[in-house]
């Protein structure tokens, strides 16, 4: 366990998690959790700078500890964590914001986007990428694998560690990314990127009838079934992509360069595919949440392993900055 790399990512609690966070993020924590010595975490204290309603915000929580434990996630592998548990972060913030200019922070994709759509926007979203640097950098993370947009962030993560080791002398780890290519950005059903924020999204444990419908709604051209397509411009053959085999795939595709299959059918067999999917995981799911508690404890134990090694960490950026005798 000891030489192991450390591999650190988190989900926010804010809503169901949809089939983009799967592929793009969730399923990598679960690939990589023999290899890599790893802590997944429910950022919660960055789910603030939206969620304001206290009740909403634990459940959403539990109801995330749930899924990630659905997923597959191993807790007598992963620590799984919630970020508030760990509350040294919040005071590694302010040491960080101490050593951040504000036009660095102004240059972040999120808050240029919140900016240009006139939000308003809160010092929690403006610091946004600074907590996550916290996070990421007081467990010494080798690796944060998640989808493409969170890419700068972690960019973000290592300019402030540099930044840090070079004016107090070498302290932290530097973070890499871990993107894969071919699900960096899953398009949801309108084709834009999947996300909770444009509701275009599948959430990864739906319901077969949902699922039906939201697949019934995914956006296409007005092609008859016997004209040729282009597969690579649609968005249901997009999410063939990751329900089918190779050779489901391949076969998909020939149907629908010679114009031998129409929309419906592609659809009807994405619902298929979804349902055989999602229908073990969202059993799973359900046999969990019987248990509360379990859950609970799990999070509990977790943020007590998490937040012992961020204790060690302060300590020594305490000692480095002068803020400790
Ligand atoms: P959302 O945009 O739906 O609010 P989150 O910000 O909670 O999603 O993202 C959690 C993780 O899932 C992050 O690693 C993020 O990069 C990844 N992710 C979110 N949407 C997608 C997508 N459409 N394709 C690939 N990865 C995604
Ligand atoms: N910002 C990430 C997201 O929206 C969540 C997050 C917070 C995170 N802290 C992190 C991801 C540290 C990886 C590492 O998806």
């Amino acid at each position: 366990m000891d030489n192991k790399k450390i591999l650190l990512s988190g989900i926010k609690p804010t809503g169901r998690p949809h089939i983009g966070n799967y592929f793009g993020a969730l399923k990598q924590w679960v690939t990589f959790q023999e290899e890599y010595n790893s802590f997944i975490f429910i950022p919660d204290y960055h789910a603030l700078t939206t969620v304001q309603d206290g009740s909403l915000m634990r459940s959403f929580s539990l109801d995330l500890a749930i899924d990630l434990l659905a997923i597959g996630l191993d807790p007598n592998k992963v620590t799984l964590f919630k970020q508030s548990d760990v509350p040294e972060v919040t005071e590694l913030t302010w040491i960080f914001n101490c050593l951040t200019t504000m036009p660095y922070l102004m240059r972040a994709h999120a808050f240029k986007d919140a900016e240009a759509k006139n939000k308003d926007i809160n010092v929690g979203i403006f610091d946004y990428p600074i907590l996550m640097a916290a996070d990421i950098l007081m467990q010494d993370a080798n690796l944060v694998p998640v989808g493409q947009d969170q890419k700068q962030h972690v960019e973000y993560a290592r300019d402030i560690a540099e930044k840090f080791n070079r004016i107090f002398g070498e302290t932290f780890t530097l973070p890499e990314s871990y993107i894969l290519d071919t699900v960096a950005v899953v398009p949801g059903i309108d084709g834009q990127k999947m996300s909770k924020s444009y509701n275009n999204h599948i959430p990864l444990f739906a319901k077969d009838d949902e699922i039906k419908s939201l697949v019934a709604k995914i956006v296409t051209d007005s092609k008859t079934p016997n004209e040729a397509k282009d597969p690579e411009s649609d968005n249901i053959f997009a999410l063939h992509k990751l329900f089918s085999s190779t050779e489901e795939l391949q076969t998909i595709e020939s149907r629908y360069k010679n114009g031998e299959i129409g929309y419906k059918e592609s659809k009807d067999i994405l619902t298929q595919n979804m349902i055989n999917f999602i229908t073990p995981m969202r059993q799973k799911r359900e046999e969990i949440a019987k248990n509360p508690d379990y859950v609970k404890d799990i999070l509990k134990t977790g943020g007590q392993k998490a937040r012992a090694r961020a204790m060690e960490k302060m300590q020594l950026v305490k000692e480095k900055t002068g803020l400790q005798f």
